[in-house]
């Protein structure tokens, strides 16, 4: 990253929903950590009185903290998108994106990774990323994935239904990265089309 510039990586809505001021847009993935629905929502995919989940970053070896039931397979990778933004426009678009923070997210600084020429390589030090900690107050961690799913089917915020979130997400991962693995994104996408069909079946 060159001196004064501002880069976001983006793992979750930012795939599909870039910032404004986008230079350079590179794709990548993180090493040592998880992508996990693991994140309260009350204000964007479900309300104060049924929140919804979104996806929050955690460090491999704390997630082993938070679940026995949820292992994280070496092969599944948080593939993302680090935007590179205008330096004239650098302030605004950290002020714009930082309004996440009152969701509990705070900034952190991450290396992102790709292959080039077959190799990997850290493609971009350093990048700005927002992660929801294990100490916010909308961390919720590892819930049963039954529950999850049902959660995720269920909830609706201001920003649409949230099983329409899991599925953008799902989508966007899978034109990015088309090889990829992400277990979690896949298993509750399963369940959340379950629990469609099932009401559907209901309903006929
Ligand atoms: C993201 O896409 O990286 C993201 C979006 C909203 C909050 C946190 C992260």
């Amino acid at each position: 990253m060159e001196k004064g510039e501002y880069t976001v990586f983006g793992y979750g809505s930012l795939i599909w929903k870039p910032p404004p001021h986008v230079v350079r847009k590179t794709p990548g993935y993180l090493k040592h950590y998880v992508r996990r629905f693991a994140q309260s929502s009350s204000d964007h995919r479900g309300t104060p009185e049924f929140p919804g989940r979104v996806v929050t970053l955690i460090h491999a070896d704390e997630w082993a903290n938070f679940s026995d039931q949820d292992a994280f397979p070496h092969e599944d990778t948080v593939w993302g998108v680090a935007y590179t933004i205008d330096p004239a426009h650098a302030q605004e678009v950290r002020e714009y994106l930082d309004y996440r923070e009152k969701d509990g997210y705070t900034v952190h600084k991450v290396d992102v990774y790709g292959m080039v020429d077959g190799a990997e390589k850290v493609v971009l030090e350093q990048a700005t990323v927002y992660v929801g900690k294990a100490d916010n107050p909308s961390f919720v961690g590892s819930e049963p994935l039954d529950i999850l799913a049902k959660r995720i089917y269920d909830s609706v915020g201001p920003s649409g239904p949230n099983k329409d979130y899991l599925r953008a997400l799902s989508q966007a991962v899978k034109e990015l990265a088309p090889g990829s693995h992400d277990s979690h994104l896949h298993a509750l996408e399963i369940r959340v089309d379950q629990l469609e069909s099932e009401v559907q079946g209901a309903r006929s």
